[in-house]
């Protein structure tokens, strides 16, 4: 039996995951090892492989067929869009992808000016702007501690997550406009959809179980 290989993205997601894949037996004891600096870990018996990676590169060794399944957000599966399949939505990792700033840039969006957008999700920003909502805009790529961008001046808004909203509120900024919701999501490489399918369709028939009772 080949192995099949599971890439999570690094953080709370894959500990959140491992979790609910342990009530479905799909386990890996060399992984609670948190000391641990290894890439890699194998369920030898079940024949199970992990690993961890940023999560925008999930999307791609899933692409690729480096990894089979892949749990990522579903801000990184829109970002990235790879070629895969999206089968199960994971219930947990809840968020919103919005426009966000002062409550001043709000006239600047209903008039359709020209503003400057920093984001670390260029290309969720562009699709919402160019295709939704038919608005020229300015994007900047950013890297991280976007709520930064409309403080010092750099842009007007910023496309970013919100969970609590804490982050913003702290830095007089609020959501202006709301995107699409978020949560983690399982994503399939689509060769490994038919090659290994009876194995996948277990496990994601097994997880919908779980996380029908869960709610
Ligand atoms: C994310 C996001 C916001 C914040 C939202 O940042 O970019 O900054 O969390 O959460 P809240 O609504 O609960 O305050 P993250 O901590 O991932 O780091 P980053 O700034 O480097 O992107």
């Amino acid at each position: 039996m080949k192995y099949l290989t599971f890439a999570l993205a690094k953080g709370r997601l894959a500990k959140k995951s491992m979790k609910l894949f342990e009530q479905i037996g799909v386990t890996c004891e060399e992984m609670k090892d948190e000391s641990s600096r290894r890439l890699i870990f194998v369920n030898e018996e079940l024949k199970y492989r992990f690993f961890l990676a940023k999560a925008p590169d999930v999307p791609t060794y899933v692409e690729y067929g480096a990894a089979d399944i892949g749990i990522v957000g579903r801000d990184t599966v829109l970002e990235e869009g790879r070629q895969l399949y999206e089968v199960l939505d994971l219930g947990f990792g809840k968020c919103r992808m919005c426009v966000a700033g002062p409550e001043s840039a709000g006239e600047l969006l209903r008039h359709h000016e020209l503003i400057r957008v920093a984001t670390k999700y260029p290309n969720i920003a562009k699709d919402y702007f160019y295709n939704r909502k038919h608005q020229t805009v300015e994007i900047i790529k950013l890297n991280g501690s976007i709520e930064l961008a409309p403080i010092v001046g750099l842009s007007e808004v910023i496309v970013d997550i919100v969970e609590t909203g804490s982050t913003l509120k702290e830095n007089g900024l609020k959501v202006l406009e709301e995107i699409c919701p978020l949560s983690a999501r399982m994503v399939v490489n689509q060769v490994s959809m038919k090659l290994e399918q009876d194995r996948i369709r277990d496990i994601i028939t097994n997880l919908k179980q779980v996380l029908d009772t869960e709610q």
